[in-house]
C-alpha cells in the first residue's frame, strides 16, 4: 500500500514537473470539436469568406491577429479582450497601428453560440481563421490543431514582448526561440508578409534620415527606397499612408523571398533575414521553390498554434469578455 501510495505520489510529481518544465503544452487535436460542434470549421471559414469579400484588408489582419495572440501569453485569445476600467488590454497597447478585424471573429463566435453553445474556444477561432485566410488567399491548408483554452488576463504592457521591425538577426533569433520556435520557423512564419501593408511609421526610419553616413538603408533597394521616400513623410506619419509588404499583397505566395532578394523588404527585420549566413540559403530555397515555402509555412503555423496553449482556461462566451 504504502509503495503504491509512493508510486502514485512519484508518477504525480513526474506529470507536475513534466508541466512546468515543458510548458501547459495541451494535448491538442485535430479532430476536438467532431462530436461537439461538427460545424464549426465550416461557420468559421464562410464567415472568413464572407468578411473578405467585403473587406480584402481582413485576411492579412487575421492572420496577423494569430501571430499576435501566441507571441504574447500563448495562444490564449488574450489579443480579443477589451480593456476594461481597470486594466488596459493588449488590443490598446502600443504600437497603436495595432491588429485589427476583432468584429470577423465576434461574428464567427456568435454563430458558433447559436450552434453549439459554449463550446469552441476564441482562441481557436483565431487559429482556425488564420488557416482559413492563407488557403482562401492561395496559399496552403493544413489541419488546425484544436482544444486550446482562452485566458483571463491581457495586459497592454505585454506588447513590448512583440518583436518590432528593427530588430537584428541575433535578436530575431532570440525572440522566436523564447517561444520555441526556431530559425526555420522564423524565415517561414515570415512569408506571412506576403499578405498586407504597412504603415510608414513601421519603416519611415529605413527610407529618412537612416544614420549619419546614410540618408537611407543601404541594404534596401536604391529605386524602392526613393519611392518610399516619397510617400512617407520625415517626421508626420500618424496617417494612412505606406506600402504594401510584396507586390502580391493580396495573393499567399513566395513573392515576398523574391522581394528580399532583391533588396525589396519593406521591414529591417525581413532585409536583416538575407543579410544574415544563418537564414539566407532558406530564403533562397523559398524564393526558388514555392512548394517547399508552403509545406513549411503550414508546419510552422502548427508549431506557432501550439506556443503556449492553455489547457486550464475557460471557453469565453463573448470573446471580448472573460466569463
Ligand atoms: C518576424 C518578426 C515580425 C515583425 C518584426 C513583424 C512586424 C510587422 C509590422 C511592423 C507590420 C506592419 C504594421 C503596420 O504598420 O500596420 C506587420 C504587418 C503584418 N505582419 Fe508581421 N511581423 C513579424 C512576423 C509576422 C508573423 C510571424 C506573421 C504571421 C504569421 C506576421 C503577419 C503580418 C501580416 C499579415 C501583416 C500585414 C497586416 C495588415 O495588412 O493589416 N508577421 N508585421
Ligand atoms: C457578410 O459580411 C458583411 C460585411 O461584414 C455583413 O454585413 C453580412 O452580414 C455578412 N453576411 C453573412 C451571411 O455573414
Ligand atoms: C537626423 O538624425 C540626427 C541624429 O542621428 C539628428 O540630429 C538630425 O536632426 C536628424 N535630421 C533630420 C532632418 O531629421
Ligand atoms: C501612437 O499614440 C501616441 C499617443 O497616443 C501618439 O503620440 C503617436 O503619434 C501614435 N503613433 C502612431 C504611429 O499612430
Amino acid at each position: 500500500m504504502a509503495a503504491q501510495n509512493s508510486k502514485i505520489i512519484f508518477f504525480s510529481a513526474f506529470i507536475l514537473l513534466s508541466v512546468a518544465v515543458f510548458g501547459s503544452q495541451a494535448a491538442l487535436d485535430n479532430h476536438y470539436y467532431d462530436q461537439t460542434c461538427p460545424q464549426a470549421e465550416y461557420i468559421i471559414s464562410q464567415t472568413v469568406l464572407n468578411a473578405s469579400i467585403y473587406d480584402p484588408k481582413v485576411p492579412a489582419r487575421l492572420l496577423r491577429m494569430f501571430f499576435h495572440d501566441c507571441f504574447i501569453r500563448g495562444c490564449d485569445a488574450s489579443i480579443l479582450l477589451d480593456s476594461t476600467p481597470g486594466n488596459k488590454a493588449e488590443k490598446d497597447g502600443p504600437p497603436n497601428i495595432s491588429v485589427r478585424a476583432f468584429y470577423v471573429i465576434d461574428d464567427a463566435k456568435a454563430k458558433l453560440e447559436k450552434a453549439c453553445p459554449h463550446t469552441v474556444s476564441c482562441a481557436d477561432v483565431i487559429a482556425m481563421a488564420a488557416r482559413d485566410v492563407v488557403t482562401m488567399t492561395g496559399g496552403p491548408y493544413w489541419k488546425v490543431l484544436k482544444g486550446r483554452k482562452d485566458g483571463r488576463l491581457s495586459k497592454a504592457s505585454d506588447t513590448t514582448n512583440l518583436p518590432p521591425p528593427f530588430l537584428n538577426a541575433d535578436q530575431l533569433i532570440q525572440t522566436f526561440a523564447n517561444r520555441g520556435l526556431g530559425i526555420k520557423e522564423l524565415v517561414a512564419l515570415s512569408g506571412a508578409h506576403t499578405l498586407g501593408f504597412s504603415h510608414c511609421a513601421s519603416f519611415v526610419a529605413r527610407v529618412h534620415n537612416f544614420s549619419t553616413i546614410h540618408e537611407t538603408d543601404p541594404s534596401m533597394n536604391a529605386e524602392f527606397a526613393s519611392m518610399l521616400k516619397k510617400k512617407c513623410s520625415r517626421s508626420n506619419n500618424n496617417g494612412d499612408a505606406g506600402q504594401f509588404l510584396d507586390s502580391t499583397a493580396s495573393r499567399f505566395d513566395n513573392d515576398y523571398y523574391r522581394q528580399i532578394i532583391a533588396g525589396k523588404g519593406v521591414f529591417g527585420t525581413d532585409q536583416v533575414m538575407y543579410n544574415d549566413q544563418r537564414t539566407r540559403s532558406m530564403i533562397e530555397a523559398f524564393a526558388k521553390d514555392q512548394n517547399l515555402f508552403f509545406r513549411e509555412f503550414a508546419a510552422s503555423m502548427i508549431k506557432l498554434g501550439n506556443v503556449g496553449v492553455n489547457e486550464v482556461g475557460e471557453v469565453r462566451l463573448n470573446c471580448r469578455r472573460m466569463n
